[in-house]
């Protein structure tokens, strides 16, 4: 593991997954990190504070608490957080573009932004035309950027098992392959770059770990349970919402366009496939009907 000299980095979302594993790989490298939080006191924020992280309060509709927060920081990350429906993406673009033009009031020298796969143009997503949105803001803001994308979590894939069989189902058809990467992996290519030990080529990197179909997924579990594996498509329709449907209509079209496994890789050489990552959490199958 090496050590970094590096100034402070202030990280955006520190409670939550994406960030959370941005400060993990952070601490990794001994970098000293800022989370902006909205509670110091809640059990995660002050969870970080044992493990040496400075908390500084804030609020997106307050800039000149952003704008304090990001003071004196060598690199920002930031992420936005999830949006179900059009008001929630509305509110998304808020809190992304205040983050921005705080960075630029505070003189932030490197900022980077935990995008989504995709974002580089519209596409008919709203809560990832959002990050577009939030991208372009960034892009003419002046600011020194690099955007992350990532594609779905491998910590999504949950499949159950029913009658001794392991079974996964999604609303793909299976000839479909899905890009994915694991939570662990955005973070460490977020804070590669944030420590500026790596480049985003043309100033953004698609994070993608493995890509496989539905009955492959589902394979890649039903091997680690040593026990047969299925798949099975479900209609769009099982999706409660009309901002999912779209997304997964999209990673549906996404399939066609092959993705560079190897420039992931050239920045975090460990970053794991599938198989590597249900070994790694030592994910075991779920008790399910017919398990007694
Ligand atoms: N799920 C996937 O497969 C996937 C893939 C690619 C991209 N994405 C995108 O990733 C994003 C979600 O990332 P995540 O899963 O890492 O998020 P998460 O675990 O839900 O964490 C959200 C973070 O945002 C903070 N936050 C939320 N609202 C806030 C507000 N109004 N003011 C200040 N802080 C606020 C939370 O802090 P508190 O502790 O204060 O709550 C928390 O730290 C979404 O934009 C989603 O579209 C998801």
């Amino acid at each position: 593991m090496s050590t970094q000299t590096t100034g402070t980095i202030a990280v955006f979302g520190a409670t939550g997954q994406q960030g959370g594993a941005v400060v993990d790989a952070l601490l990794d490298h001994k970098a000293p990190v800022r989370a902006l939080v909205r509670n110091p006191q809640s059990d995660r924020a002050q969870a970080l504070a044992a493990r040496g992280v400075e908390l500084a309060a804030i609020r997106t509709d307050d800039p000149a608490s952003l704008v304090a927060a990001l003071t004196a920081v060598e690199a920002f990350y930031f992420m936005t957080p999830e949006a179900n429906n059009l008001e929630e993406v509305e509110t998304e673009i808020r809190i992304g573009t205040a983050l921005v033009d705080a960075a630029v009031a505070a003189r932030v020298p490197h900022v980077v932004f935990n995008s989504v796969f995709g974002a580089d143009r519209e596409r008919g997503v709203p809560h990832h035309d959002s990050k577009h949105s939030i991208e372009e803001h960034l892009r003419k803001s002046g600011l020194r950027a690099a955007m992350v994308r990532p594609t779905p979590f491998m910590e999504e894939m949950a499949p159950s098992l029913e009658h001794g069989e392991v079974v996964l189902r999604l609303p793909l058809p299976e000839d479909v392959a899905l890009k994915m990467i694991s939570v662990r992996d955005v973070g460490r290519v977020a804070a590669a770059l944030l420590l500026d030990t790596a480049e985003a080529p043309g100033g953004a990197v698609e994070l993608v770990g493995d890509e496989l179909t539905g009955p492959q997924i589902a394979a890649a579990f039903g091997a680690r349970a040593g026990l047969p594996a299925r798949y099975e498509a479900l209609p769009l329709s099982v999706l409660p919402s009309d901002l999912d449907r779209a997304m997964f209509r999209q990673f549906a079209k996404a399939a066609e366009h092959p993705s560079d496994l190897a420039v992931v890789r050239a920045i975090e050489p460990a970053t794991l496939d599938l198989a590597e990552w249900i070994r790694s959490t030592g994910w075991t199958a779920p008790a399910g009907p017919g398990q007694g």
